[in-house]
């Protein structure tokens, strides 16, 4: 199977390993666990639980839906509703979010992958030389794109699904593993607290902001990603269950790396808000010590760069499929030319880590290149994207449209209706206009 014709996925299994695959990544293991240390812990893990299921799943279905019912992508579909609208301008946002949030995700891939070698090398540099090295990174980084480009390219998804299969239990069961050997550390016991007992009086403005982002992007929402997998789904597939086994794997597995990464980082004395190196500086360091740990150090950062890279072709597939749909570029010209301009966009982030100066200093709000990168488009621009967005299929498709595509496949879904109706047209939008407004406290 192929999604790169107006295709259907084989089954729905094959819909649920595709977007759980675009889903799971580093979202889950590096980012989740640093956004979480930064933001105090226990409480923001609570809040961002919240934020998954009355925000993101409920705005997960709105996606899907829009997609299936006009089997099109974001701006076609927004057209094919209210032709020649401003509104086609959420598709182009979701466009340009996608590539800047590539043009870093691919830094940080790069890394990942760079990390399966490094693990075998005796004599180990620490993380903060290791992204310290100008030709090290971009190397890592270009050959982490070109791997994304060739595979997108030749059209091997199906491939990738069926490598996805396997390897995602082994990923889990590596977690378990990594969970009950952190557990054990003397001095865990700490980091668990930290982790998982919310001290309430922690929640502000800003944590609520970055927990609202890490759902969007965990979920791979917001950009209009569930718009385009939702249109290959089939008529008859239940839409609601689906989602919801999405969803539900994306939360477990990030849970999990917070359950091995806090646990250890407080054994070994280390800063829980180090922000983007976090695990780069706690994993290794666990793997050194553990019997076998080489090997295990090694199986994880090929399983973490096959999730980074499910991940990565799903980026790369929204502006290819723009190019190609709507300018009539040749796909594989197309592949390239987004590749080629991920690359360019990337170079500042990759270099951000300490190889050029005035690039790895806090530029706006004590972030450097990179975190300010992931804050304005893996957290603001999705938000913003997921507001419109929602009041796209809210008021303007209506939500009772989309609460009918939402029940074929799924009759029980007619006694939600009415209650998503309202989370999509009030809730959703409304609560993510009162935390957008906190983005003035962080600058
Ligand atoms: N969700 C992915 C992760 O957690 C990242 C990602 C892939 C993404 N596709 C996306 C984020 C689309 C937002 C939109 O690693």
């Amino acid at each position: 199977m192929t999604v790169h014709e107006r295709g259907q996925w084989s089954s729905k299994i094959g819909f649920i390993f595709a977007a759980a695959g675009s889903a799971i990544g580093l979202g889950n293991i590096w980012r989740f666990p640093y956004v979480t240390g930064q933001n105090g812990g226990a409480a923001f893990v609570f809040v961002y639980l919240l934020c998954v299921l009355v925000i993101g799943l409920p705005y997960l279905y709105a996606e899907l839906a829009l997609g299936r019912a006009m089997q099109k992508n974001p701006a076609g579909a927004i057209s094919a509703i209210k032709p020649g609208s401003p509104w086609i301008c959420i598709g182009g946002l979701g466009i340009v979010t996608g590539l800047f949030i590539l043009s870093y995700y691919a830094v940080i891939a790069g890394w990942t992958f760079g990390y399966i070698f490094k693990m075998v090398v005796p004599n180990q540099m620490e993380f903060d030389e290791f992204v310290s090295q100008p030709i090290l990174v971009v190397g890592l980084f270009a050959i982490f794109i070109f791997i994304t480009v060739i595979v997108v390219y030749g059209g091997v998804q199906g491939g990738i699904e069926r490598w996805a299969k396997i390897l995602m239990p082994v990923l889990f069961v590596l977690l378990l593993v990594l969970i009950i050997y952190a557990n054990f550390l003397s001095g865990s016991s700490k980091g668990l607290a930290f982790y998982l007992k919310p001290d309430f009086s922690k929640i502000t403005g800003k944590v609520v902001l970055a927990a609202l982002g890490q759902a969007f992007f965990s979920l791979s929402l917001g950009m209009g990603l569930m718009v385009t997998y939702g249109s290959y789904i089939s008529k008859e597939d239940n839409l609601i269950t689906s989602g919801f086994y999405v969803a539900m794997a994306d939360t477990a597995i990030a849970i999990m790396a917070g359950l091995i990464i806090f646990p250890a980082l407080f054994a070994m004395g280390q800063d829980p808000a180090a922000g983007p190196g976090l695990v780069f500086q706690v994993l290794p360091a666990i793997f050194r010590n553990m019997p076998g740990g080489i090997l295990v150090g090694v199986i994880f950062f090929i399983l973490l760069s096959i999730a980074a890279l499910t991940s990565t072709i799903s980026l790369l597939e929204v502006p290819t499929a723009y190019l190609v749909d709507e300018k009539r570029i040749v796909r594989k010209v197309a592949v390239w030319v987004v590749g080629g301009l991920t690359f360019l966009l990337g170079l500042p982030s990759a270099l951000s880590q300490g190889a050029v100066a005035w690039l790895s200093k806090p530029i706006a709000g004590n972030m450097e290149f990179l975190s300010l990168m992931d804050f304005l488009w893996g957290n603001i621009s999705l938000a913003l994207g997921a507001f419109l967005l929602s009041i796209f299929v809210g008021w303007i498709w209506g939500a009772k449209y989309a609460a009918k595509e939402l029940a074929r496949g799924n009759p029980g879904f007619a006694k939600w209706a009415r209650l998503w109706g309202f989370l999509i047209r009030f809730v959703v939008p409304i609560f993510i206009f009162i935390i957008l407004l906190n983005l003035f406290k962080v600058f």
